[in-house]
């Protein structure tokens, strides 16, 4: 498929006494969105840093269009990032802040106005950030990514502080931009959020990629997307697939 993709292979971090990521393996492909879903504590923000290059992982590799982060010739025009929301000072207007953004991605000062179109931010451009709402915030988090027209857009836990209808506003918004042939990767651990809004599913639990596959191969001969869920994210579960196909990884477990 041409279009820029996430590998990942391999990858393992230890923080001091936890194996906080064990050898995780999974892609994500350019025209669809990937949710990659796991229990609190699973392993998700670490995976996505060390995509993103800010942790070193001990062993591995995360690809962005067959290159790590760090050998990317145009980082911020390559991938978009929302990692967390408190990054914008509280003092600065949301254009000062995505207009500083343009001026360190090197992206042309007009693109602030550009991305806060889309973002459902325009009216908000001359207000302080200290001002901004949870979800205002989170709006604006993902207009920064989108700065520099990115292929791939990473996104963790972005629906964290949205509302019902910025929940289903965002779902809408990647699934145009994934369709557009480019890759979304996003975190959830919450089921329900990813169950209407990817292509693919990713899953990790307790640091381990445990499936792999498309959504409709995750719920395939009626097993609900609950009961899959939990198969694949609890200690008594079975370790057999939800459908036929798919990809369960076999032997994780002690
Ligand atoms: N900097 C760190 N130092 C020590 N331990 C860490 C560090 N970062 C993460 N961990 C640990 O690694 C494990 C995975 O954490 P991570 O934040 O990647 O999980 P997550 O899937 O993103 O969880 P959540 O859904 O709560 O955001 C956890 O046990 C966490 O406590
Ligand atoms: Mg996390």
């Amino acid at each position: 498929m041409s279009g820029t993709g996430v590998e990942v292979a391999g990858l393992a971090k230890r923080f001091a006494g936890v194996d906080a990521v064990r050898d995780a393996t999974f892609n994500a492909h350019p025209g669809r969105v990937t949710g990659f879903l796991g229990p609190n504590g699973a392993g998700k923000s670490t995976t996505l840093r060390m995509l993103l290059g800010l942790t070193r992982p001990d062993a591995g590799t995360a690809l962005i269009g067959g290159v790590p982060y760090r050998d990317l010739d145009d980082p911020s025009g390559t991938v978009g990032a929302v990692l967390d929301i408190a990054g914008a000072h509280p003092a600065m207007t949301a254009r000062g802040h995505l207009r500083a953004y343009c001026a360190l991605g090197g992206h042309a000062a007009a693109n602030a106005e550009r991305v806060a179109e889309p973002t459902g931010i325009s009216a908000y451009l001359d207000r302080r950030v200290g001002s901004f709402s949870t979800g205002m915030r989170q709006r604006l988090s993902l207009a920064t990514a989108l700065l520099g027209d990115p292929a791939v857009l990473v996104l963790d836990e972005p629906s964290n502080g949205l509302d019902p209808a910025g929940i289903v506003w965002l779902r809408t918004f990647l699934r145009e931009y994934a369709a557009s042939g480019r890759t979304v990767l996003l975190s959830s651990h919450v089921l329900t959020e990813l169950q209407y809004g990817v292509d693919d599913l990713v899953l990790i639990d307790r640091g381990r990629v445990t499936w792999e596959g498309s959504l409709a191969e995750f719920t395939a001969h009626g097993t609900s997307l609950e009961e899959a869920f939990l198969r694949f994210t609890s200690d008594a579960a079975p370790r057999t697939a939800p459908g036929a196909s798919g990809a369960p990884i076999e032997g994780v477990r002690a």
